[in-house]
């Protein structure tokens, strides 16, 4: 398998560590931002984690909500100065979804509506012009009907 750095696009409780755990769990490291509560620079500390599994030959999912071209644009550089495919997985759903989906969740895993909503605002869909080898779009998970 070639060297991948994958990025996921996609608003909270759009399914994607869910998709990771599926499809990813077995071939490439697990990064994100939601596993380094304590570290200092987690943008740093992220591109340590890539920098390091990428130089070791290991295939990298970046799981975060990376919603704008400003934020996976050192991503993808860091990517190709590895050699490695980059290819954005973005997630699509609507925002009464996500904010339903992570109303359901309980604990840590839940945030507040308004972050659903402030993500929503800045979410860019992935492009090729920002330097993606290939974008591929997920469906949306099925809805979650409520009980009336
Ligand atoms: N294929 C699916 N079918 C039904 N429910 C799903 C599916 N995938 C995920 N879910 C549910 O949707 C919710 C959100 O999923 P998940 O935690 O994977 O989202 P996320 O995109 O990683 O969110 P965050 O950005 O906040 O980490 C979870 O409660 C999960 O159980
Ligand atoms: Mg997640």
């Amino acid at each position: 398998m070639p060297l991948e750095l994958v990025i996921f696009v996609g608003l909270q409780a759009a399914g994607k560590s869910t998709y990771y755990r599926d499809h990813f769990a077995a071939t490439h490291v697990h990064v994100s931002k939601d596993l380094m509560k304590h570290a200092r620079s987690r943008d740093g500390r992220q591109e340590q984690e890539i920098a390091r599994a990428l130089a070791a030959g290991r295939s990298v999912v970046v799981d975060n909500t990376n919603p704008t071209p400003v934020v996976r644009a050192p991503l993808i550089a860091l990517g190709r100065r590895h050699g490695a495919r980059v290819v954005a997985y973005f997630f699509e759903t609507t925002v009464k979804d996500a904010v339903a989906r992570n109303r359901l969740r309980e604990g840590n895993a839940r945030v507040p509506d308004v972050a659903v909503y402030v993500t929503a605002r800045k979410l860019v869909p992935p492009t090729f012009e920002e330097g993606f080898d290939e974008v591929r779009v997920i469906a949306p998970l099925p809805p979650i009907i409520a009980a009336t």
